[in-house]
């Protein structure tokens, strides 16, 4: 965690009009500043920056707070991401607490693979452009190859001169520590010790990570000879986890958030040349396939991805069914196929920007009907093959986590293949009961090794040991800490998002509505309070503490005693970063009630899951899966929530 005197600093020195104005364009009126909202699209600026209070608002998406918030917002930081973002643009050093000598040393040890690699991007980089052979060479083929200055300024491409040890050389000289220029794959080490450039003679990529350091290197070789590898990538390493990195990504985001849209491509080279024609929201997975991490990465700009492919037949089927993932996270996915023999970036530069982005518009198919229809037209009038598709894209449809827009597949799909739409929703809930039915499976493991885990030390043990309080159960903790909440908070005003003021105590009644406490104590409590709420009243401690029910005092009491602490079980649980409670309340609010929410939501699933296995006519278990749909899309978007707004 990082420290609050580290926190301290870093907000004294945060200037909230200059940190925001890395990213809008702020116009002076008045006391405060004014500018064109980035989270929505408009033409008159509502979006304001008050440096005196040191917050923003944005009237047309209702999205206010800190500094920090809007990086949050933005840049889809976490919280300490964007802490360690505002450090490094005010130079302060970062402290951590309960940072083990360990964890410490891995800390530094990244920051010097990033120093090392941000170097090294320096290094080529000037040698593509002030050394002779960067420029007759390097510099010659991406201009062949039709990219501009700032495409090349921008993605800070570079050049690695054809020597064995230009760079190693320059390294060791400025005093870069041989074993960061081994581990980050830069430099090899030959048996005698002494150190050689993997890159040689290639035009050089850097790898930029989410927060825009350089963390890798992809090199194209220029020749032509086949027994050359065209692309040397950096290995994994302590900074670069190929699986989760997606090159471009960096430039692309804000663009990304924008269209509400990320075309993926596949090369370098593809996302130079797109981005190059002003359609910047491109990225590329690098020659690996699609990960899960990767489609997270861009799920928290936007859910709607659009393929790129390059116009080969065989490829685009190789990789169908890895796009199966990409539904499964919930995500709309559109694909775009180009003539024989042209990728994205050939194609572009054949048509030119308009041209292209026409031919985009014109040619983007649902990833699903796009499949269908390419099965299809392979299977002919051979039956069984027309089977094996009919059951390849059920599955598809069946992996999409809401319920309605699956259906709306099944109609098409129906429709393409001409098969009985019935048929098709037959066996898409066959495939989804024997998917449920899985989950339970695993499910029930889990509650038995948990059951395990849970079980108490014997009587002596936990006496010598001073132990005298059991864990408490996960519900118990999280509607006491509604309680808490309440009890301490629910007379206070919040600055909720930086403009209105709110009591807490009716906000959190409002969100709490639709949830059945099941803790006797608790239940009641809330019931009280709501009812003295409904009558205008904000219940105060006294109020419970000098209640005649034994188990509310007891409850209350209990909780007022730590008035204090942090409620350290809630933080165990779920690592909530909490330096300042108040500072943080709208995290620590949201966070309980929604954790809760989502508690309950599991229940319900459990139970949905229970009755699925025992219900016997079709039309009972209809009944249940849609419900189990349901509330299945409840619990993604509740989890949803919790992982864009909360800190877990
Ligand atoms: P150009 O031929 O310059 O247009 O390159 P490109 O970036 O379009 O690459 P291509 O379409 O041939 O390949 C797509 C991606 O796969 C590249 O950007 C690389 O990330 C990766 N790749 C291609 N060839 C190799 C290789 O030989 N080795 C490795 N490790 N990766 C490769
Ligand atoms: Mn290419």
């Amino acid at each position: 965690m990082i420290t609050k005197p580290t926190i301290d600093r870093i907000m004294e020195a945060t200037d909230i009009v200059e940190v925001i104005g890395e990213f809008v364009q702020l116009k002076k009126r008045g006391a405060n500043y004014v500018g064109l909202s980035p989270f929505a699209n408009e033409r008159t600026p509502s979006f304001t920056v008050s440096p005196a209070k040191g917050i923003f608002k944005d009237f047309s998406s209702g999205k206010g707070g800190s500094a920090i918030t809007f990086l949050m917002e933005l840049e889809k930081f976490t919280y300490p991401e964007a802490l360690k973002w505002l450090a490094k643009k005010y130079g302060i050093e970062i402290e951590e607490t309960e940072m083990s000598a360990e964890d410490k040393a891995e800390d530094n040890r990244r920051e010097s693979l990033m120093i090392v690699s941000g170097y090294a991007a320096k290094f080529f980089h000037e040698s593509l452009l002030e050394t002779d052979e960067g420029q007759s060479i390097g510099l010659s083929y991406f201009r062949e190859r039709g990219f501009t200055n700032d495409t090349i300024k921008k993605f800070e491409l570079g050049y690695s001169p054809d020597q064995w040890e230009a760079f190693s050389g320059a390294a060791i000289r400025n005093g870069y520590q041989e074993e960061f220029l081994v581990e980050s794959g830069l430099s090899v080490k030959r048996d005698n010790g002494t150190l050689y450039d993997r890159y040689r003679g290639r035009v050089m990529f850097p790898i930029h990570s989410f927060t825009g350091r350089v963390i890798a290197f992809g090199g194209r070789t220029l020749k032509t000879d086949k027994a050359v590898p065209k692309y040397v990538n950096s290995p994994e390493s302590e900074i670069y986890h190929k699986s989760n990195i997606l090159y471009g990504l960096y430039f692309a985001k804000k663009s990304i958030r924008e269209e509400d849209n990320c075309y993926l491509v596949e090369g370098y080279a593809d996302v130079l040349s797109v981005s190059q024609a002003g359609i910047e929201n491109v990225v590329a997975s690098s020659g690996t396939s699609l990960t899960v991490e990767q489609i997270k990465l861009i799920s928290r700009f936007t859910k709607n991805i659009t393929i790129l492919y390059d116009g080969d037949a065989a490829g685009i089927k190789a990789s169908l069914r890895g796009l199966d993932m990409i539904l499964e996270q919930g995500l709309n996915v559109k694909v775009v196929s180009f003539p024989d023999g042209h990728d994205p970036d050939s194609y572009v530069r054949k048509l030119g920007t308009n041209a292209f982005k026409k031919h985009i518009e014109e040619n983007k198919k649902d990833f699903i009907l796009y499949k269908t229809t390419l099965l299809l037209k392979d299977a002919g009038n051979d039956p069984i093959r027309k089977a094996e598709v009919i059951r390849e894209v059920v599955e598809s449809i069946a992996k999409i986590p809401d319920s309605i827009k699956a259906s709306v597949f099944i109609k098409e799909c129906s429709s393409i293949m001409q098969i009985d739409e019935r048929a098709l929703l037959s066996e898409l809930n066959k495939m989804r009961l024997a998917k449920a039915k899985k989950d339970s499976q695993q499910q029930n493991n889990r509650h038995h090794q948990q059951q395990y885990d849970d079980v108490a030390p014997p009587d002596e043990l936990q006496y010598l040991e001073g132990f005298t309080e059991q864990k408490p159960k996960e519900i118990d903790t999280q509607e006491k800490e509604i309680v808490r909440l309440l009890l301490l908070y629910g007379n206070k005003m919040i600055d909720w998002d930086g403009i209105t003021n709110t009591y807490i105590g009716p906000f959190m009644m409002v969100e709490l509505n639709d949830v059945e406490f099941d803790v006797p104590a608790c239940k009641q409590f809330v019931e009280i309070y709501r009812h003295e709420v409904d009558n205008g009243v904000l219940p105060e401690e006294q109020h419970f503490i000098h209640h005649p029910d034994k188990d509310i005092v007891d409850l209350v009491v209990n909780l007022l005693a730590s008035k204090y602490t942090l409620s350290e079980n809630w933080y165990e649980m779920h690592k909530i970063l909490v330096p300042d409670e108040q500072a943080n309340m709208k995290a620590t609010i949201l966070g309980a009630i929604f954790h809760l929410k989502m508690h309950k939501v599991g229940k319900i699933l459990e139970q949905l899951r229970n009755e699925l296995q025992t219900a016997t006519s079709d039309a009972d278990q209809d009944i249940l899966l849609n419900q189990y749909m349901h509330m299945k899309k409840v619990e993604k978007s509740i989890s949803d929530y919790l992982g864009s707004v909360i800190l877990k």
